[in-house]
């Protein structure tokens, strides 16, 4: 029985979504599953590196809708591919790494060869469903004929039950993990420190593209309150993205030129040295326009690198974290509100410290890769199995459940 993980992205690309699925299926049996992933320039280069059964076809299309004529040739190009790629694997299930384009391939896969399919969903994808009527009737019917939906988080899950809708039989939460002997604590630095350009200077990190709702600018709006009372404060931004000019902007309007400092995208090394050696980690992300953080794979990373951090009482970041222990959630709607849980946490080293040892004892438990893959992989399992021998689907998201629990939001 193979099956094959349908996905656009995927390393080297970087991205949630990739790092969730390179982190998972190169954890489950070589011979049950095979993946098709979207091209990427260096990926042939990337897939001499490892023993993965990887296939590459193109899935970047123009527009995820099949009313243009291109998109249309799009979808029936790569659909012929894949149903090339089921015969020769032997494949008899899919997994789709998004509802478009891969749920809608694998459903027109499943309608042509039969193949069940199982569809993940991150959170922020259900908003761009929503831009256009075509797009949501498009994903309503993949998500529809899935015969597994498997959300990142309980909020997204939420979402999917209430507003899609989903029902809650086909449904669970599978949360990302994290690679423990990869992201680890590291005692601080001084050579690493100043190759990064941060000295001996109290360092707030974020790690992620720059996307509006990931908030970096409420952290910049932050900084002059946070300036006052940590004066030689810096704010490194690791990552790039479409709002790259924009915070550039804000910086050099607030005059924060000498605090701010942007990295871009890092190689996964030099990522890992940033997060081991800041002060604090934050993820400040809220909701902008319908668009919201559907879990935060960067706050496990900081976590598990022994990093107290701080996030936004939006999605389903919460659900990352233990509050008050490991981390604070705070409403990054207002940079005063984040400003002070901020000098709060950099002014106190052993507060930071105890969050920080608590954090990597939190995600040991919860996140690591090593319990999370073999829970995963019994989700698979029982969802292909006709539906009386199917087990109670609370199995699978009892964990996450009392998550919530621990972690409900007011
Ligand atoms: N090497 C490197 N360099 N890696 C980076 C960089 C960079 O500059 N920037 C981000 N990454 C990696 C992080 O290490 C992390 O593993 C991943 O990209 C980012 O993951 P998320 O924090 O989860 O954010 P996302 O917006 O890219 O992912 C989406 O899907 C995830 C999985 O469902 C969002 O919906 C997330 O909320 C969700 O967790």
């Amino acid at each position: 029985m193979t099956t094959m993980l349908l996905t656009r992205v995927f390393p080297p690309q970087v991205g949630g979504s990739g790092r969730w699925f390179w982190e998972l299926y190169r954890r489950l049996p070589r011979e049950e599953y095979v993946i098709a992933a979207g091209e990427y320039p260096g990926a042939r280069e990337f897939d001499r590196s490892h023993d993965l059964q990887i296939e590459r076809m193109p899935l970047d299309f123009r527009s995820w809708g099949t009313i243009a004529p291109t998109s249309l040739a799009a979808y029936s190009r790569a659909a012929w591919r894949l149903r090339r790629l089921v015969r020769r694997h032997d494949a008899t299930r899919l997994h789709a790494g998004c509802a478009l384009p891969e749920g809608w391939l694998a459903m027109r896969c499943r309608r042509r060869l039969g193949l069940p399919y199982a569809v993940y969903v991150h959170g922020e994808e259900l908003r761009v469903f929503r831009s256009s009527r075509e797009l949501t009737w498009m994903a309503r019917r993949v998500y529809r004929h899935a015969d597994l939906v498997i959300a990142n988080s309980q909020n997204t899950a939420r979402l999917l039950r209430e507003s899609w809708p989903v029902s809650a039989e086909r449904l669970e939460v599978h949360h990302p993990g994290v690679d423990t002997t990869c992201f680890r604590p590291a005692p601080p630095d001084a050579g690493a420190r100043r190759q990064l350009g941060w000295d001996d200077r109290p360092v707030i990190l974020t790690v992620g593209r720059l996307q509006r709702r990931k908030g970096h600018d409420v952290l910049i709006r932050a900084l002059p309150a946070i300036r006052q009372r940590v004066p030689r404060v810096l704010y490194a931004i690791v990552g790039d993205g479409e709002e790259r000019a924009a915070l550039q902007c804000l910086v050099d309007e607030l005059g924060l030129g000498e605090h701010v400092r942007f990295h871009g995208s890092l190689g996964d090394a030099d990522m890992l040295r940033a997060y081991q050696q800041c002060e604090l980690f934050a993820l400040p992300n809220r909701e902008v326009d319908g668009d919201f953080e559907g879990f935060g794979i960067v706050l496990l990373e900081a976590q598990a690198c022994g990093r107290p951090v701080l996030a936004g009482q939006s999605g389903g970041t919460p659900e990352t974290i233990s509050p008050g222990r490991t981390g604070e959630i705070v409403d990054c709607r207002r940079p005063d509100t984040l400003a002070e849980v901020a000098i709060h946490l950099l002014s106190d080293a052993a507060v930071r410290g105890s969050l920080g040892a608590a954090a990597r004892r939190w995600v040991l438990e919860q996140f690591d890769w090593t319990a999370v893959a073999p829970k995963a992989r019994a989700g698979f399992m029982a969802a292909s199995r006709p539906a009386g021998g199917r087990r109670d689907a609370h199995d699978l998201t009892g964990r996450a459940a009392s998550f919530h629990g621990t972690n409900a939001r007011s």
